[in-house]
Parts: C-alpha cells; structure tokens; sequence
C-alpha cells in the first residue's frame, strides 16, 4: 500500500519516478484514449475540508484522465462535518472506493485515515504540508530552468506554513538550498544543510535562482489577518527584490495570490506566464503521483 501524505522519508529515486511520468502525463495530453488508463475502474474520494482551486480541479480532471472517477465530498456535507470520526470515515471509504485524496487542518487526520482506510491515501494539503504542490513546484522549476539541484531557492513570507516546511523536505531530497526570508514569529521550524533562515527578505533573494511565495493568512488563519498583514508588510516579492534576485530567476506563486500583499501587482502580471505555467503543472503532476501511487501498490499486492 502507498500513500503520499508527506516528502519527509521520499527517496530521491522515488520523487523522480513521479516527476518523470508527469512529464509523460505532460506530452501524452490529448492523445490517449481514457478507458485503459492505470485507473480505469477505481473511483477516488476527494474529501475536502478546506477551499480549493487548483488541487481540487486537477485531480478530478487527473483522476478522469487516467480511466478513473472521482468523487468529490466537502466534508461540511458527509457526517464527518458533523462529528464522525475520522477513523470511521476511512473505515466506510475504505470498503467502496479505491483510493482518497485529503485536504484538511491536521496532519495527524490524514495520517489516521490513511490508517484506518487501508487505501492509497494522498495529502492534498493540511496544516504542515502540501506535498503535492511541491513537488509539481520542482517540475516546473525543472522544465524551465534545469536541474533543480544546487539551486538557491528563496521562500519570502510565512515560513511556518505548509508550503515552506514540505520545500523544507524537498531541499533535503533533492540537495538544493532553500533560504527563507521570514519575519522571526514566522520563521522555519528547523534549519540546517539545505535550509537557511534570515529576517531580511532582502538577503534571501540576493542571487536566488528562484523568488517564491505564498498567502501570508493561510486558511484557518483569518482571524489573525491584520497583525499578519503588519508583520508581514515588508516580505513582499517586488520589483526590488526581483532585482536582487539572478538575472534569469524565476518568480513563482503557488497561487491564490494577494496582489499588494505578498507580490506585487506588476510583478505577478508580468510573471504571469510562469506563474500559470506552474499552476497547470499541477494536472500533470497529479497524474504521475495517482499512476505512481497506484502502480506501487499493485507491485506490493503480487
Ligand atoms: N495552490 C493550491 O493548492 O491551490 P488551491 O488552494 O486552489 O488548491
Ligand atoms: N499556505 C496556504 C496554501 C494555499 C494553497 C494555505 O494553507 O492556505
């Protein structure tokens, strides 16, 4: 059984199988018929806690397009939202639908779900991780600029959220370095070999191959909105930053974005290309993370 519920404990080997079938998922797009696909006849629950976009359309669109259906439960409408246990779900999940897909606030309830549920389970986002960006984020990085190894890569804004701390994992996985440029209520959890951490945005993206950012209020966060906006006033990703940064870096955004907060309105409209690039990513990622997943658990079923 495989599950994707955080990259901490992800060989390298294992994070470029999934990158080279996105990147297959990538060109083969349109071409191939959807009823042999790696997941014709399953059906995935998507189960959501949280809003969602981008995570939300790309797996349904991947799931479809590799032969499968998914199935999308807001947890505000299945018993769950209204005090069914998270071990209970999985255990009705898990006698009718082949695999999960879960955004929610704690880790430890995908963690048991995954448990409980006994089928592939993948994080699609909780408080401490969104590995699934993040490893469509080095896809991206990748497809316009090359290995991502020995790269600088700046995080600028809240670097205890869940975007920074599964880059975090990543930088140890694929040895690049990640630097936050974080305000110190906002710093990384941990630092070390391939994660560094500085008050100064400045210093952050000086020389960075890749400028990247996130909400500064992630959600579940609102009700600290103002004092986040005041703390986080001088981490925004501008024309002076960009200026800092190596000439050809990137200026990337896992979206949704804040014009005027996190990035400036010139600078996201004038990266857009990338910025969108990168949001599409996410499809092609999908797929080769569900083809992965379900390929591994075959393996071990035999
Ligand atoms: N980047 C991301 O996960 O977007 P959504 O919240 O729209 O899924
Ligand atoms: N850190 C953000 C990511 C959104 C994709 C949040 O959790 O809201």
């Amino acid at each position: 059984m495989r599950h994707l519920l955080k990259l901490a404990g992800m060989k390298e080997t294992e994070g470029r199988e999934i990158l080279r079938l996105a990147e297959k998922a990538k060109k083969a797009r349109g071409k191939k018929s959807s009823s042999k696909g790696p997941l014709a006849g399953q059906i995935w629950a998507l189960i959501f806690t949280k809003a969602s976009t981008r995570t939300r359309v790309s797996f349904e669109v991947a799931i479809r397009e590799l032969g499968g259906v998914p199935s999308f439960l807001s947890a505000a409408e299945i018993q769950l939202g209204r005090g069914e246990l998270v071990r209970d779900t999985a255990r009705v999940m898990g006698r009718m639908v082949h695999g999960a897909v879960i955004r929610t606030f704690a880790q430890g309830d995908v963690e048991e779900f995954a448990e409980f549920a006994k089928i592939p389970t993948i994080n699609a986002l909780t408080d401490d991780e969104h590995p699934c960006q993040i490893l469509s984020d080095i896809f991206t990085i990748e497809e316009k600029r090359g290995s991502i190894r020995g790269k600088k890569v700046a995080f600028i804004g809240d670097a205890a959220c869940n975007v920074p701390r599964s880059w975090a994992e990543a930088a140890n996985i694929f040895d690049f370095q990640l630097i936050c440029g974080a305000p110190k209520e906002f710093r990384p959890p941990s630092v070390g070999k391939h994660v560094s951490w500085t008050e100064d945005p400045m210093e952050a993206a000086r020389g960075a191959d890749v400028l990247y950012t996130d909400v500064w209020v992630s959600m579940g966060k609102e009700s600290e909105s103002a004092e986040r906006e005041r703390i986080f006033a001088p981490y925004q990703i501008d024309r002076k930053l960009v200026g800092l940064a190596k000439k050809n870096a990137l200026v990337l955004h896992c979206l949704p974005a804040y014009r005027g907060k996190e990035i400036s309105a010139e600078i996201l409209e004038e990266r857009a290309e990338d910025i969108f690039d990168q949001a599409e990513n996410r499809l092609h990622t999908q797929k080769g993370i569900l083809e992965w997943i379900v390929a591994k658990t075959l393996k071990g079923k035999r």
